[in-house]
């Protein structure tokens, strides 16, 4: 089996990828590199795997070349994006071209040149907006909903706020139209927190490994709120067995809402807490104004993924931020670097 992984330095695609090349997949990377130190997964991903093949190209502006790649692969995998919110605020067109040129130009590849061949695409809880219908009671540490107690599902009505969920939106439903149109064999997850090794978290993107980063460099951390924000953690590990399970089974033209859920949510500050606790150091954090597009709350209702595909996290949050401080530890020379 040969398999496409576009973003396979990053965070999400380079565990992809390495769990791919593991079960004798032939793998293809595909990444921009504009993601500060993503180097380091490439490196990695070469010194596991010798294998691998990566090439450099840029998903909005390469057609040709993502069109020869996809027509000997078996199975795409999308993770290259434009990942972050306040970036897509300050540049909004750059953002569009990566998210909806980039994943349309994918989807016409495999469309003209292979049709047989499997696409996940990574979507994000961010299509559903602010939830600001949702009822919503402050406590000490956290917000929690008044109704939505088992979270949010896939029947919640789509609300595009923010360039950043405008573009990810606007891909989430021409993947799915493409399904449906073409045949395509696509499966989406909208996807809530995600983290672990190998991500190279920053202010603007990937929270959880910023602050655990932050606290091992000694890196002031400021919030943007009152840190209360309730969101659901994923451990990478189980992202990547409900992907497998979802394509595996063929849940081709389906959407997934795939989070943690209510038993791995957290807010910012319990967050801190716990990677306060398990470092031995004091983050030192500001607070600011609360940014666009920020829901007060959002957990992942993942009861379809649990009915359809027999999936559930399984690694909860004491054990993944763990993990996650593991691996930055071990990099911490690289990582002094890239954050100095
Ligand atoms: N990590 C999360 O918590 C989370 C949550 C929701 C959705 N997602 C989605 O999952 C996917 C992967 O996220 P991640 O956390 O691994 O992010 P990441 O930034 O670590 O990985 C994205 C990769 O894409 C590459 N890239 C960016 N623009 C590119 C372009 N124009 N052409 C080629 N490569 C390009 C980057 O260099 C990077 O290596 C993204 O689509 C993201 O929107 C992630």
């Amino acid at each position: 089996m040969k398999a496409l992984v576009t973003g396979g330095a990053g965070f999400i695609g380079s565990n992809m990828a390495h769990r791919l090349a593991s079960k004798g997949y032939e793998v293809i990377v595909f990444d921009n590199f504009s993601r500060r130190g993503t180097e380091l997964n490439a490196k990695w991903l070469k010194e596991q795997h010798p294998g691998i093949v990566i090439v450099r190209g840029d998903i909005s502006r390469d057609f040709e070349k993502l069109y020869d790649l996809v027509r000997e692969c078996d199975e795409v995998y999308h993770f290259a994006a434009q990942t972050s919110v306040p970036v897509s605020i300050k540049e909004p067109l750059a953002d569009f071209e990566t998210n909806i040129l980039g994943t349309l130009n994918l989807l016409e590849a495999i469309r003209r040149s292979n049709s047989d061949c499997s696409l996940f695409y990574s979507s994000t809880n961010k299509v559903y907006g602010e939830l600001s219908g949702a009822k919503i009671v402050e406590a000490q540490h956290r917000y929690d909903f008044v109704d939505l107690k088992k979270g949010v599902d896939e029947t919640m009505p789509l609300d595009f706020q923010t360039p950043y969920g405008c573009s990810k939106g606007s891909a989430d439903q021409y993947v799915k139209e493409y399904a449906k149109l073409y045949g395509l064999k696509n499966v989406i997850f909208r996807l809530s927190c995600i983290y672990g090794p190998r991500q190279l978290g920053l202010e603007a993107q990937g929270w959880v490994a910023w602050f655990v980063i932050a606290a091992l460099l000694e890196k002031p951390i400021r919030i943007f709120g009152n840190g209360k924000q309730v969101r659901d953690l994923l451990y990478i590990d189980d992202l990547i067995e409900a992907i497998e399970l979802a394509l595996q089974k063929k849940y081709f033209g389906e959407i997934f809402n795939i989070g943690g859920g209510k038993n791995n949510s957290a807010s910012l500050l319990e967050v801190i807490n716990i990677i306060e606790e398990k470092t031995g150091k004091r983050i030192s954090k500001s607070f600011y104004d609360w940014r666009a597009g920020d829901q007060k709350v959002y957990y992942t209702n993942y009861y379809k993924a649990e009915k359809l595909l027999g999936w559930k996290p399984k690694v909860g949050i004491e054990e993944g931020i763990e993990k996650l401080i593991g691996w930055v530890k071990a990099n911490k020379d690289y990582l002094a670097k890239i954050y100095s």
